[in-house]
């Protein structure tokens, strides 16, 4: 039997991905290559809806294909390619977009949250369809698995509820992706406040490990992130949720259980706990912002990389679309 299909995105909304990003998604997605047919896609259309400057745009999207391939994808396991490359995504998306109630996409969480705080005047309307294009990231590959963030859920059940809808009007034409929602135990809070997530969108990049970050500068974050009241490394989110978030960090980047991490810490303080965490991040991500640096030194073969991804996305994603203008009555050019 044939592997099952997963396809994920990630937009490359920054310069650099942080902590959170590797260990909450890239990460599964380095396993899943070698379990599924894997379709990874920088989905630089849906950074469009942050209107981001075009020059910084066209660097962090390179940047986040760096990283990825840095982080262990490899383009000969899955199909790594940038979104506007395969122009079925649009054309999908608008097919969607029709399909879509206007109260049930007023109901998404993300435009409403937006809405609330700027006020629809000043939020583009991509706010308002970024679920149809995500959706039709979706659909055009028949993925079986999506692997997301737990704040990616509504989005999958709406991709769910219109693969539904256009099977049921037009007959079966996609798969229903299943979500596939990342461990929990990954989830890494920010260094200065680590009772919310590690996020781009935090106030002060203080808190953020970012994978590009000098070794300098991310040990001196470490070192000064926030911990708790008593001396004693011992992993409880309640009491202490500062020295569990590093303890999450030290056991993930390790694959040591945080039991065997709090042994060697017994009778010892936070500080010495805490240059014991900068030095596995730094050993872990030297290697990493090296070998990234090193492929943004040569654009060609990145852009060799991404051109043939996006030659394998569109052998798959054509053929969807060709299907689907055929079932909803589009007349095919002679
Ligand atoms: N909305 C996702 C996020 O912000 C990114 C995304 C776009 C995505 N298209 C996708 C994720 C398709 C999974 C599948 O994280």
């Amino acid at each position: 039997m044939s592997k099952p299909r997963v396809l994920s995105g990630i937009q490359p909304t920054s310069g650099s991905f942080h902590l959170g990003n590797y260990l909450g998604a890239v990460k599964q997605w380095v396993e899943l290559q070698n379990t599924h047919d894997a379709f990874y896609c920088v989905v630089d259309l849906h950074a469009l809806t942050s209107s981001p400057n075009p020059e910084e745009l066209r660097k962090n999207t390179l940047t986040s294909v760096a990283q990825l391939l840095a982080l262990g994808l490899d383009p000969e396991n899955c199909t790594l390619f940038v979104q506007s490359h395969v122009v079925a995504h649009n054309q999908l998306a608008w097919v969607m977009e029709c399909m879509t109630g206007f109260g049930e996409a007023s109901r998404m969480t993300q435009f409403k949250d937006k809405s609330a705080k700027n006020g629809t005047d000043r939020i583009g309307v991509g706010v308002f369809t970024y679920p149809m294009l995500m959706a039709a990231d979706i659909l055009l590959y028949q993925a079986h698995q999506v692997p997301v963030g737990e704040d990616q859920r509504q989005h999958i059940e709406l991709t769910r509820d219109l693969a539904g809808r256009f099977n049921h009007q037009f007959g079966e034409t996609f798969v229903v992706p299943e979500g596939f929602i990342l461990k929990e135990g990954a989830k890494i809070y920010d260094l200065q406040d680590p009772t919310s997530k590690m996020s781009k969108s935090a106030e002060s990049l203080s808190g953020l490990i970012e994978i590009l970050d000098t070794p300098q500068a991310n040990t001196k974050k470490i070192k000064s992130a926030v911990t708790d009241t008593g001396r004693e490394v011992i992993f409880d989110t309640a009491e202490k949720p500062g020295i569990s978030n590093l303890l999450t960090i030290f056991s993930a980047l390790t694959g040591r259980t945080i039991a065997d991490i709090q042994n060697d810490f017994v009778g010892k303080g936070y500080g010495d706990f805490k240059g014991a965490v900068a030095e596995v991040v730094v050993d872990y991500l030297t290697p990493v912002r090296e070998k990234t640096l090193e492929l943004l030194d040569d654009p060609t073969h990145l852009r060799t990389i991404l051109s043939d991804g996006a030659a394998k996305a569109e052998a798959v994603a054509n053929a969807t679309i060709k299907d689907v203008y055929e079932k909803i009555g589009l007349i095919a050019r002679g």
